[in-house]
């Protein structure tokens, strides 16, 4: 089975690499990995995404590819809407040309976060920034091409190939000794290793269909972390803040956990706690700064 990973050098195209090779699929041949970065294939450009398709002839495309940056997309419209709307877009429409199941990823940032339970796949989405819109725009256009497509919401992500939450926190934290966070958005931290083997279950038990796939748990920014520096041990006072007063570009959901019971009854994997898996990225990271 040949799958093709298009976004492979982003944060989790590239913990989705390297977990995938472990991948085994039950009645395949040995699984074979295409990393397709944005040097490789502009998936904004359809004849250049169906003619790149085409030549690798995948059996499964995972899209990763897109314009994360969600302060960025209010102001870059259309290169969010090129990137996450139209490019999703092309790749389904390659996918279909070619005959390949498509992967794409999706996000939490589709609801507008006014629900107190966590959302399941059934719940309306009502995007309430430009990324959150033009990543709807793009699980339409995938639902509406592709007969044999997987969409996977999730969340809140981290992992050791780029800056985020974790690394930011912890590095205000060692400089300032103290940080603030906000109290009042929750959500659910995920692991990109813990999403990358999810997103291998979903290949090797060919689910189709709408899925959320968050690590287990909820939690706000604040405790998130408070965790952090709890399971590190430094020192660091963290201080709420309300998200009024954290002014940034973009309006984010308050709460945007979301509900994987769908995901548990279908493959059998139930997704560890945020905390679990928090931990050991921790060690992770500590394993590194001290080779
Ligand atoms: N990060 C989160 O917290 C989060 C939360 C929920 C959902 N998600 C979703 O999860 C997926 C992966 O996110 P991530 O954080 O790993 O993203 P990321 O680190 O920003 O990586 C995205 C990758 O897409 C590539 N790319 C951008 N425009 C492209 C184009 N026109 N053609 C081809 N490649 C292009 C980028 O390459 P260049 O840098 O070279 O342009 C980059 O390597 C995305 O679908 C995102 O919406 C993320």
């Amino acid at each position: 089975m040949k799958i093709l990973v298009i976004g492979s050098w982003g944060m989790l195209g590239r913990d989705l690499v390297s977990q995938l090779s472990n991948l085994s699929v039950p009645g395949s041949l040995p699984v074979e990995i295409i990393a397709a970065n944005h040097g490789h294939v502009d998936i904004t450009n359809g004849s250049n995404t169906s003619a790149f398709i085409a030549q690798i002839k995948p059996d499964v495309i995972v899209n990763c590819a897109a314009f994360t940056n969600v302060d960025a997309c209010e102001t870059r419209i259309s290169e969010a809407f090129a990137v996450n709307a139209t490019g999703a877009k092309n790749i389904a429409q390659a996918g279909k040309e070619s005959g390949a199941r498509v992967i794409h990823i999706s996000t939490d940032y589709v609801f507008d976060g006014t629900r107190n339970e966590p959302y399941s796949e059934t719940d309306q989405p009502n995007p309430l920034s430009v990324y959150g819109k033009s990543k709807l725009e793009g699980e339409l256009a995938i639902q509406e091409i592709s007969d044999t497509y997987a969409i996977i919401r999730t969340a809140w992500l981290y992992g050791p190939y780029k800056k985020n939450f974790v690394t930011t926190v912890l590095d205000l934290g060692r400089k300032n000794r103290s940080v603030s966070v906000v109290t009042d958005q929750c959500g659910c931290p995920t692991y990109t290793a813990d999403l990358s083997y999810a997103i291998g279950s979903i290949i090797s038990r060919n689910l189709r269909g709408l899925y959320h796939v968050t690590n287990a748990g909820t939690c706000s920014r604040y405790e998130w972390a408070k965790k952090i520096f709890a399971l590190t041990g430094e020192q660091v006072s963290v201080l709420p803040l309300k998200a009024a007063d954290y002014k940034r570009a973009a309006a984010v959901p308050q709460n945007s956990s979301l509900d994987c019971t769908k995901y548990t009854t279908a493959s059998g994997h139930k997704m560890r706690p945020w905390q679990e898996a928090l931990e050991e990225y921790l060690r992770l990271c500590n394993d590194q700064a001290a080779n």
